[in-house]
């Protein structure tokens, strides 16, 4: 197995690795834990493979919102078709951070890829973290932020693209709200890190509305500076695994009139602390 860095920040490529493999999952393991992004290359595998690396990982976490790939419902289609204009994941975010146990990692399978474009960027938040001023890390130590799936997959979404496309549904069941940590320790690494994100958080709680956003959107303009992040080229049958606790993610939506297919498993996580 070659495993090569991809930036300085997090994200590594693995070259010769197969997930089918069990002997090699402790290297992929340690891998995983190292970098919190991996890039296995070359995976022309089928769903119940990929549900058996998830599983090597913990048990799945299934989502509700996303349309299931017939015959699994436990991994979520992550599609934009050629005649669509948006991409499912545009925002920064961080998989189900509003349910009590984030998900610990998402697994996405590239099962169709456009010409060009469609690739995923990655932000490490515990080196965002620990950019900030020892003063603003302070500031932010203790606080608690809300995260909740309401607004983002919720009845107000029903007339988005995504959702009468059908990429999208269960909007009934956007009852999530979830409060966590603004500066967590991860739960393997023990590496302190930041854990809010635009898409999902929704304030920080004893702050008065204007300071929760202003303190936000600080943090959110700190956290997408390039040099904390790591972009992944895609082909089809790669594999990218991340850390949602470490990282955030955001699909690049630039390959219009070309279809993308994706298949994601997520894999149960825990409660988080400061
Ligand atoms: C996601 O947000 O989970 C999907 C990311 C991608 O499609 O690149």
């Amino acid at each position: 197995m070659d495993i090569r860095p991809l930036t300085g920040g997090l994200g590594a490529e693995i070259f010769g690795a197969d997930v089918r493999n069990r002997a090699q999952f402790a290297e992929i393991h340690e891998a995983f834990a190292k970098y919190s992004v991996i890039v296995l290359r070359g995976q022309n595998i089928a769903p119940e493979d990929h549900l058996d690396f998830a599983r090597r990982f913990g048990p799945i976490n299934v989502n509700r919102f996303f349309k299931p790939v017939d015959g699994h419902p436990e991994i979520a289609t992550v599609l934009k078709e050629k005649d669509q204009k948006e991409a499912v994941g545009e925002g920064w975010h961080t998989d189900h951070s509003y349910d009590q146990a984030p998900a610990m990692g998402s697994i996405l399978h590239a099962i169709e890829m456009p010409p060009y474009g469609g690739d995923t960027l990655f932000v490490s938040m515990g080196a965002a973290y620990e950019a900030l001023s020892a003063t603003m890390r302070g500031f932010l130590d203790g606080l608690t932020a809300v995260h909740s799936s309401r607004h983002a997959f919720g009845v107000t979404t029903l007339e988005s693209e995504a959702a009468k496309s059908g990429r999208l549904g269960n909007a009934e069941a956007a009852t999530q709200d979830a409060r966590h940590p603004v500066v967590i320790t991860h739960p393997l690494s023990g590496r302190r890190g930041l854990f809010v994100n635009p898409v999902f958080t929704t304030h920080i709680e004893g702050l008065t509305a204007d300071e929760s956003a202003a303190v936000l959107n600080m943090l959110y303009e700190h956290c997408r500076q390039p040099e904390f992040q790591a972009r992944v080229r895609w082909q089809a049958g790669d594999i990218t695994m991340w850390d949602n606790r470490a990282t955030w993610h955001k699909a690049i939506n630039d390959y219009h009139g070309f279809r993308r297919l994706m298949h994601r498993i997520t894999v149960e996580g825990v409660a988080l602390s400061n």
